[in-house]
């Protein structure tokens, strides 16, 4: 069986997730490749694999509690090894909670984006304890740190994997496993095309702080190789986490005139 190092990721059929999946086939991992489109995985398989690397698809729905526990019999299967899991699939869906569907935006949301972060977790985690390694990496938001309105069941989720991962890392360092999260502001993918948003005012992520799919894999390759706790990418979005924790009445008065008041047209 090959030596080389195994990263498994959800979310591997498009943007973050299939950018990180290819970088690191390119640098030596065997890459596991999860998400419902198995045209895209295996798309995306068979590049790795003409680049030299070596990749599995699993055609995965993170709303199946089954599903998730046949990925990871699956990979230790296959692979015999998960060196780093990359917990990054997940949508959102911004519109005004009233107008939320309760079961596929807001049950659907907090199961992909929360509760299958934890069941992932929890099905790989006797592997990596039994081996005294493993790193396991969640992909946030800054919605995770600064919560905006239209934003509410996806921040809820976001903060949700800043707390489990938190504590998460409390409890599993003793056995020289990793928890990183990696926070980042508006990158562009696929993400805003099942949002559903519908803005009147325009606002989005100024173009200057706007990330690509391949510079959040840049960073996850960073993390992997050595280790932190938190990452907040671009990082002066830093300065927005710090001023909701020190001013939170400072951000709901600037919210309120510049977004809410202007999008209910009041
Ligand atoms: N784009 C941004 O501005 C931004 C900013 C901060 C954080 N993030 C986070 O980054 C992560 C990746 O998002 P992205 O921007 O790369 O968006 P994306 O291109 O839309 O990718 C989302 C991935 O999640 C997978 N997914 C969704 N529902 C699933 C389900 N039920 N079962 C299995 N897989 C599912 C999709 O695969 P299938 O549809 O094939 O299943 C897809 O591969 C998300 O956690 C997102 O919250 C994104």
């Amino acid at each position: 069986m090959s030596e080389a190092p195994v990263i498994l990721i959800t979310g591997a059929s498009s943007g973050i997730g299939a950018a990180t999946a290819k970088l690191f086939g390119l640098r030596g991992y065997r890459v596991v490749l999860a998400a419902r489109r198995l045209e895209r995985l295996q798309e995306l398989e068979q590049e790795i694999e003409e680049a030299g690397g070596e990749a599995l698809s699993v055609d995965t729905d993170l709303n199946d509690l089954d599903q998730i526990q046949a990925l990871v019999k699956k990979t230790l299967k296959e692979y015999g090894q998960v060196d780093v899991l990359l917990n990054n699939a997940g949508f959102g869906r911004t519109k005004w909670l009233e107008e939320l569907d309760p079961q596929k935006d807001i049950n659907l949301q907090i199961q992909v984006n929360l509760n299958a972060v934890i069941q992932m977790t929890r099905a790989l985690l006797p592997h990596m304890i039994e081996r005294k390694a493993g790193h396991i990496i969640n992909m946030g938001s800054m919605a995770g740190f600064v919560a905006t309105p239209t934003y509410t069941v996806y921040a809820a989720t976001k903060h949700g994997v800043r707390g489990f991962a938190d504590a998460l890392r409390r409890e599993v360092g003793v056995w020289g496993i990793k928890v990183s999260t990696i926070y980042p502001g508006g990158v562009k993918t696929e993400f805003g095309s099942h949002t559903e948003a519908k803005r009147k005012t325009g606002i989005t992520t100024p173009k200057s702080l706007q990330l690509s799919a391949e510079d959040v894999a840049q960073t996850v390759w960073s993390v992997s190789q050595r280790p932190r706790r938190t990452v907040i990418i671009p990082w002066v979005l830093r300065l927005g986490a710090w001023l909701d924790f020190f001013a939170p009445w400072l951000n709901d008065w600037i919210i309120e005139r510049t977004f809410t008041r202007p999008e209910r047209g009041l």
